[in-house]
């Protein structure tokens, strides 16, 4: 987020090796604006609507629980622990280690693509807001919507503008003009989110949306189900990547870790949440498909918007500060290997940024050609969208997040973890005690059980 290029602007600047966040505001803002964004708005309320209903909701929720909210502070301790690049920091626990940051390096590369590419898509609704999108009858939409994701033109240059957005607010640093706007932005995109669950809750028919969203079917339970519960987790809580390494890496030794931790989870949850509690009963009173998948929100939202007053403008502010929440998620993912690419590889950060950019742009091309001109093209059954979204979320990340929860639980030690998470001893509460019992034995086995019953070997 914004804080973060700050940081990397001031380094150049002073010419200083590293640099610190100045407030522990500034770094909740840094590690929610990395967690929130199209994880939670886009993808959420497809997976809920592909998975089940909800029985995903449930398990999403346990999943945070029990995996997302430790791992968040577990990446936090690696970071600010290691004061370095991820890479780096997981070598300072154990040499071996290395490997999980490298890890997270090729996932960043990966996510970077396809999160551009839908990003891109938000940017253009933005602008379609004001040219008839809001005149479209829900049918239309989608068929409006399906046109521009299969034009092998048009998404391209949105994932450009995109791409481009990210890699200059890490190459120039950030002024303190976007620190500032997105502290504003975010109480914005949450008020509007709030109109919108209202608007969308007395819409004709919309119960029948909140039952199927909030009331849990457990015959829909499966592997399947579950892992992707567990991967939306590690997509909207940015964990499994090692961004919040990266981020935390920047931290002063005073900061609250344990706090900032909750605060982020329970601020990315409830943004899930409420997108939820605007798609459904949409989806459920215009007739619509909840199992639609990626189009779900670009076709639900607009039918949402044309219902009411002002809708082209509410419809205009919602799209760019959705794009801006993914901007300030997109460069989280980007400094994770630049700071590599600068600290270790001693490459410019001008260089490091437009190299990491391309590629991801390049990936991209692929990504978004999925939804039209190679939508026949696939590989292990699934195109390439379908492709890097699942190994992404599913495996790469969860990976991550597993090895970076053996790492400390096991190869650690609880004294010298709960020294950082606790600032020495300074911080005491029920957070602290349980959270290395957690680390050590509960996200590693409920991970390993979900992968197992994934694979059908266990059925829980
Ligand atoms: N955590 C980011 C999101 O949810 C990547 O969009």
């Amino acid at each position: 987020m914004a804080v973060e290029s700050r940081v990397s602007a001031e380094r150049i600047q002073d010419q200083k090796p590293r640099d610190q966040f100045k407030s522990q505001l500034g770094f909740i803002f840094a590690a929610a604006g990395s967690a929130v964004g199209l994880g939670n708005i886009w993808r959420f309320p497809y997976m809920t609507g592909t998975n089940g209903g909800g029985a995903f909701v449930l398990l999403y929720l346990i999943c945070v629980l029990f995996v997302g909210a430790s791992l968040l502070l577990v990446e936090f301790a690696i970071g600010r622990n290691g004061k370095t690049n991820a890479i780096e920091s997981y070598a300072k626990i154990r040499k071996g280690a290395k490997w999980i940051g490298f890890l997270g390096f090729f996932s960043a590369f990966i996510f970077l693509s396809y999160y551009s590419v839908v990003s891109g898509w938000t940017v253009y609704y933005s602008i379609q807001s004001f040219f008839g999108l809001n005149g479209l009858a829900p049918d239309q939409i989608g068929n409006f919507f399906g046109a521009f994701i299969s034009d092998p033109v048009k998404p391209l240059m949105y994932h450009g503008i995109f791409m481009a957005l990210t890699v200059g607010i890490i190459i120039k640093g950030v002024s303190q003009g976007i620190e500032k706007s997105t502290k504003i932005m975010m109480p914005m995109l949450f008020v509007l989110l709030i109109i919108l669950v209202i608007r969308a809750l007395t819409l004709p028919g919309a119960w029948e949306g909140i039952k199927w969203y909030l009331t849990p079917d457990l015959s829909k339970i499966t592997g399947g189900v579950w892992i992707a519960a567990l991967g939306q987790v590690f997509f909207s809580m940015s964990v499994g990547m090692s961004g919040m390494v990266t981020y935390a890496s920047y931290l002063g030794k005073h900061e609250n870790l344990p706090k900032t931790s909750i605060i982020v989870a329970l601020m990315d949850t409830s943004v899930a949440l409420l997108a939820g509690l605007i798609i459904f009963p949409a989806v459920f009173s215009f007739g619509l498909e909840p199992g639609a998948g990626p189009g779900l929100v670009f076709i639900t939202l607009p039918a949402v918007f044309a219902q009411m007053p002002l809708g082209s403008i509410f419809s205009f502010m919602f799209f760019v500060l959705l794009a801006i929440a993914c901007l300030t998620s997109s460069i989280s993912i980007l400094e994770m290997p630049v700071s590599y690419l600068i600290e270790t590889r001693k490459m410019a950060r001008t260089k490091a940024a437009l190299l990491v950019g391309a590629i991801a742009y390049v990936m991209g091309i692929a990504v978004s050609f999925s939804f039209g001109i190679w939508s026949d093209f696939t590989l292990f059954g699934k195109g390439v969208f379908d492709l890097f979204d699942y190994f992404g979320s599913n495996i790469s990340l969860p990976l991550g997040g597993l090895a970076a929860a053996i790492l400390v639980g096991w190869f650690w030690g609880e004294k010298d973890a709960v020294a950082e998470i606790s600032n020495n001893g300074e911080i005491k509460g029920t957070i602290v005690k349980a959270w290395f019992p957690v680390v050590k034995y509960v996200v590693p086995v409920t991970v390993v059980l979900i992968f197992l019953s994934n694979l059908g070997i266990l059925k829980i």
